[in-house]
Formats: structure tokens, C-alpha cells, sequence
């Protein structure tokens, strides 16, 4: 880090179900790595509505938004999957964004991952490929919602231990 501004953060991305459904994850994480950012966490994740509703609650009440969550959990696509990362790095945020490009496909620079993969359809919903956090108070909301602690290679927020009784969970038979 040389800048005064310069900052280690974190981010969270997501590449959506258009994404993988027209096989973009490795041109995806190619333009990404761009960045020279490190990936500390992955997971390919089949998406609940509630978790939908949940990362995207600042926006209830849009006209989109119903078609937002169908799309996040691939009811658009027959492709009910993304793949969600955390990228590590200095001024990884804005980093990330800029890669990703405008949120806008159409507008969005047509070396960016939206400006050459993204779409707008003909209903007017954003198909723009990637999600990209915003600052660092959402990333780190969201990265916490999609990441359980243990799921994160490095440690990046406080946790702590608890004790579940009665709590079930699959094992390999
Ligand atoms: S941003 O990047 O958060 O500043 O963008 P913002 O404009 O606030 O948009 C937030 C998310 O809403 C999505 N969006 C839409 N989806 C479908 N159709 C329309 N018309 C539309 N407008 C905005 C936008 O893609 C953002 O979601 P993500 O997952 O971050 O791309």
C-alpha cells in the first residue's frame, strides 16, 4: 500500500445464474483477476428467496425487484445457481466495480465483464452478469450473509464460539 487513501478491504461478488448458465465463470474470473486481487472464500450456492431477499433489502418496494430476485435465483434462467466469491486486496472495492462496470449493461464499458456479457431484456430487467459490493459497510453485511466464518480462509471479522444443542447436520454416509 502506498497512498494515503489506499485501504485493505474486502468484497463480495457474485456471479449470477446468466453467468454460468452461458458457461462466463472462467472469462468471469479471468477479467477479474485483473484486479490482482486474492479470492479468500468461494461457494457455489443454490440461492433461497429469503437469502435473496435478505442481500438485497435495500431495494423492496422497486418495480424491479421481484424480477431482481427471481433472476439471483436463477427462476430466469433454469439455472438455479451463482457462484459467490470473496476478493481480498488494497482498495479491492472499487477494484472489483470497475472490472464488473457500470451497473447498467448498456452503459457499461464494453471491456467490462457487463459491458460485454450483460443484457437488458426486452421487460427492461438488468441481465448484468456480476454483482459487485458497493462499500465497505455492504460488503461486509453481505459477505457475512453468503460466508459462514469457517467458510473464509483468512479471519476478516470478530466471531465467536457458541454451543448448539440438538442441532442436525449431514455427514458423508
Ligand atoms: S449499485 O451498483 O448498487 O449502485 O446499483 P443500483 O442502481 O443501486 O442497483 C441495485 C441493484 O438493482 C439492480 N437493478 C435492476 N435490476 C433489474 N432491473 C432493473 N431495471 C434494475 N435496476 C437496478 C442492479 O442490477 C443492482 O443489483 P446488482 O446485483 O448489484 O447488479
Amino acid at each position: 500500500m502506498s497512498k494515503s487513501k489506499d485501504k485493505m478491504q474486502s468484497t463480495l461478488v457474485i456471479i449470477k445464474p446468466d453467468g454460468l448458465k452461458k458457461s462466463l465463470t472462467g472469462n468471469i474470473l479471468t477479467k477479474l483477476s485483473e484486479g490482482r486481487l486474492i479470492i479468500i472464500a468461494a461457494r457455489v450456492v443454490k440461492v433461497p428467496r429469503e437469502l435473496a431477499e435478505e442481500h438485497y433489502k435495500q431495494l423492496k418496494g422497486k418495480p424491479f425487484f421481484e424480477d431482481l430476485i427471481l433472476y439471483i435465483q436463477g427462476k430466469h434462467h433454469n439455472c438455479e445457481r451463482v457462484m459467490a466469491l470473496v476478493y481480498q486486496g488494497v482498495n479491492a472495492i472499487d477494484l472489483v466495480r470497475s472490472i464488473a462496470g457500470s451497473t447498467n449493461p448498456e452503459e457499461a464499458d464494453p471491456t467490462s465483464v457487463r459491458g460485454a456479457y450483460g443484457r437488458i431484456t426486452t421487460k427492461g430487467v438488468y441481465e448484468n452478469v456480476i454483482h459487485a459490493s458497493s462499500d465497505e459497510k455492504e460488503s461486509e453485511r453481505e459477505i457475512k450473509l453468503w460466508f459462514r466464518p469457517e467458510e473464509i480462509v483468512v479471519p476478516l471479522y470478530p466471531t465467536l464460539k457458541v454451543t448448539k444443542k440438538n442441532v442436525h447436520v449431514l455427514e458423508w454416509a
